[in-house]
């Protein structure tokens, strides 16, 4: 049973890429230029077949990838014109893919938040990486985008790169810092086992790993004092006071973090709407065909317990730097190991209305903490 029109979080997946980074692990097809108007099509049909769930009014519509700026212009721009309005629209961007009249396109088309895939400020990370893109590519970007007037610009930055040194770290940082975003998102590289990058660098993302600590106490002493706020394990923004009152945080991930429902459009999409996941196929062909015959796509589906809805909600509020409120998750919790890690100093219960969060220490240790406090 999925309830009607109250659904505010829009996700929609881009698969296009020019071509495939080493390490990525996201459901990408390479070029496929000839079927972006296909896939568009696909799109705006599911969207039709799912309009129901959405609320009138949305809150953040999310354009993801994939590369969605490498997508077809023209079919790019059909798809934003047909989305239902949002408060925050964003797209992620490739710095290579992203010029003025891209920049105008995004702006004309209602988005108002783009997060520009960066990665790294050295051309040796960015080439080990298999990054399109150069430093001066990312540079250019933002300042096509602030003409654009984009207002709101997310970099990504990744840490623990085979060959990345502290010095290396600092820099990329402090350069990312001089375009002065709205917001950065600094990612450790994950590998997963099994694939070529993992195989190619295997002895060097040992050494990372090692470091990955030191590397995370690094991003958030830089980046908290430069101002910024560490308002997720790995999400920092400008502080209402420094950003007009503008509260930077991203809508879109905070519905995730909160527990929210969202409604995920396209391949290998995932959508939580009333306790249950759905994961479409991430197969290009799969998904086309059906839609063009007017069926929902294949889709995974996984009921949601009360238990792992609770569970989830402490694992993801956790992250935030606000309280979690655990009215209604006290089983989720375990309470002996709260009482352990208080005294620690590595959890926090506040106020009568018992809200949990963790101490800067316990955010250091983010998952393991969290993980104990699971019942
Ligand atoms: C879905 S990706 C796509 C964005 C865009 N295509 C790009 O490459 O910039 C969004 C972000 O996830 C991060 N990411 C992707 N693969 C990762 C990995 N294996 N480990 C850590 N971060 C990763 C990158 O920072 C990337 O910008
Ligand atoms: S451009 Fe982004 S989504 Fe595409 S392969 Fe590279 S990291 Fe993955």
């Amino acid at each position: 049973m999925s309830p009607d029109g109250t659904v505010r979080h829009l996700y929609v997946h881009l698969p296009f890429c020019a071509s495939r980074c080493g390490y990525c692990d996201f459901v990408t097809v390479v070029g496929r230029r000839g079927q972006h108007r296909a896939y568009v099509d696909a799109l705006l049909a599911e969207l039709e077949l799912e309009r129901g769930v959405l609320a009138p009014e949305l809150e953040s519509v999310f354009l993801g990838g994939g590369t969605p700026t490498f997508t077809e212009p023209g079919e790019l721009a059909r798809l934003l014109w047909a989305l239902p309005p949002a408060l925050e629209v964003t797209v992620e961007a490739n710095p290579e893919t992203v010029t003025p009249e891209l920049g105008s396109l995004l702006q004309e088309c209602g988005v108002n938040r783009v997060s520009l895939g960066a990665q790294s400020f050295r051309p040796r990370l960015l080439s080990v990486l298999d990054r399109q893109a150069g430093p001066d590519d990312v540079r250019r970007a933002v300042y096509a985008l602030r003409d654009a007037n984009l207002d709101n610009i997310s970099l990504d930055l990744i840490y623990g790169i085979p060959g990345q040194s502290a010095a290396d770290l600092d820099a990329d940082l402090s350069e990312a810092l001089a375009l002065e975003p709205e917001h950065l998102s600094c990612y450790e590289l994950e590998a997963k086992p099994g694939t070529r990058f993992t195989h190619a660098h295997g002895a060097e993302l040992a050494r990372q790993a090692e470091a990955m600590e030191s590397y995370f106490e690094r991003v958030v002493a830089h980046l908290t004092a430069a101002g910024y706020r560490w308002y997720e394990t790995a999400n920092f923004c400008r502080p209402a006071g420094l950003a007009d009152g503008r509260d930077l945080r991203s809508r879109h991930n905070l519905a995730y973090w909160r527990g929210r429902d969202y409604l995920g459009l396209g391949i290998g999409a995932v959508s939580t709407i009333d306790a249950r996941r759905r994961r479409t196929t991430p197969r290009l062909g799969v998904y086309l065909a059906a839609l063009a015959a007017g069926e929902m796509p294949p889709r995974e589906i996984e009921d949601l317990s009360p238990d792992t809805r609770r569970s989830e909600r402490v694992l993801l509020g956790l992250r935030l730097d606000e309280p979690l409120g655990v009215d209604g998750l006290e089983s989720a919790v375990d309470w002996g190991a709260v009482d352990r890690l208080e005294r620690l100093g590595l959890v926090q219960l506040r106020g009568e209305a018992r809200a949990l969060a963790l101490t800067r220490q316990g955010r250091f240790l983010g998952g393991g903490v969290t993980a104990e406090l699971l019942a």
